[in-house]
């Protein structure tokens, strides 16, 4: 029998990669800071390559012990964590963990913190000069620090300026500002980030929340407040990522209670280029290579030849 052109046609899957600000991603599953270590902690739970990226802990110059226990607290469908900043120093992360990821076909990004404006400067122009790592995330959405951090999120003012600076401080690296949902409208905040100069955004960090022990009437966490993660905050996130979809034309990456290929979905549907896994992390830590193998069956099943037809399909009511 003669071979049909469906026969002689190569057996080639989805096409799932994207691309942020010139950095290509096999696919668009990433996970998000602070849930995922330095990365290779995870190496003997999932294959690494098999996931987009990995945005590594919160990375200042020197190194931070983090807030005193207690310091994360499980909640309804999530968890609130005051960690504060804990990492081992950015130098410490170029000599001892970005040689090991390197092994892995797998794009790093840093996520990068700082109490004070000149210290988040410090570490963008440190990384700017080190190979391996592909983009910075300037976090300036932390909850669970007393200075720094979420005060540059407070007044769009302020975010532009951070923004603005870092990215003259780090001119190589493709600059993601991470935002916070503790804020009136954060179209505003997406808005002054992009004009300042970030190549994307990336949204959501967790909600400041509260829990109480009623027996000796002390707040679970020691730092009193903390951020609140998990499937208990996928609707806000999603909201909010759809939002900062509406008001810039860079790429969104949305963050927020993603535990399966559906969640994942839901965000690119409303127009996120990538997506971040956070605490389900903690629970599941194979649970990012799972999502990315769900999306491919999920094309699969929908006949869609690249995940570009997903991103930003919303459709609304007739
Ligand atoms: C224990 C813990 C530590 C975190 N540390 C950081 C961090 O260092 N930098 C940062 O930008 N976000 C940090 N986050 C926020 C997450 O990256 C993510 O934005 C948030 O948890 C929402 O996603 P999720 O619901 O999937 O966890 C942390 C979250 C948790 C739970």
């Amino acid at each position: 029998m003669k071979p049909t052109s469906t026969d002689k046609a190569p057996l080639r899957g989805p096409r799932l990669g994207v691309e942020i600000a010139g950095v290509r991603f096999k696919n668009p599953v990433l996970t998000a800071s602070g849930t995922f270590g330095y990365g290779l902690e995870f190496a003997p739970y999932l294959d690494l390559n098999a996931i987009g990226g990995i945005v590594v802990k919160g990375l200042s110059m020197k190194p931070i012990a983090g807030n005193p226990p207690p310091r994360v607290y499980e909640t309804a469908s999530g968890m609130l964590n005051a960690i504060g900043w804990q990492n081992i120093g950015a130098a410490a992360f170029v000599a001892e963990k970005l040689p090991g990821l390197a092994n892995y076909d797998t794009r790093v990004i840093v996520n990068i913190v700082g109490f004070e404006l000149d210290e988040y400067l410090e570490v963008a122009r440190f990384l700017n000069d080190c190979p391996g790592v592909h983009a910075l995330e300037l976090n300036i959405s932390c909850p669970n620090v007393g200075k720094g951090g979420f005060h540059f999120n407070k007044d769009p003012r302020d975010t532009h300026k951070i923004t603005a600076e870092v990215r003259r401080a780090s001119p190589r690296l493709p600059l993601w500002v991470k935002l916070s949902p503790n804020v009136t409208d954060i179209r505003e905040f997406a808005r002054a980030a992009e004009e300042a100069g970030a190549d994307a955004l990336s949204v959501i960090n967790t909600l400041v929340g509260m829990a109480i022990d009623v027996h000796s009437r002390r707040p679970r966490l020691r730092f009193r407040t903390g951020g609140l993660s998990g499937p208990a905050i996928k609707p806000v996130a999603l909201r909010m990522v759809w939002e900062a979809c509406q008001a810039v034309r860079i790429p969104v990456i949305g963050i927020g209670g993603i535990a399966t290929a559906e969640d994942a979905l839901e965000f690119l549907i409303a127009g996120a280029r990538a997506v971040q896994v956070g605490t389900a992390n903690f629970y599941e830590p194979a649970v990012s290579e799972r999502i990315a193998l769900g999306l491919g069956e999920y094309c699969r099943a929908h006949r869609i030849d690249d995940i570009h037809e997903i991103i930003g399909s919303l459709r609304d009511y007739e």
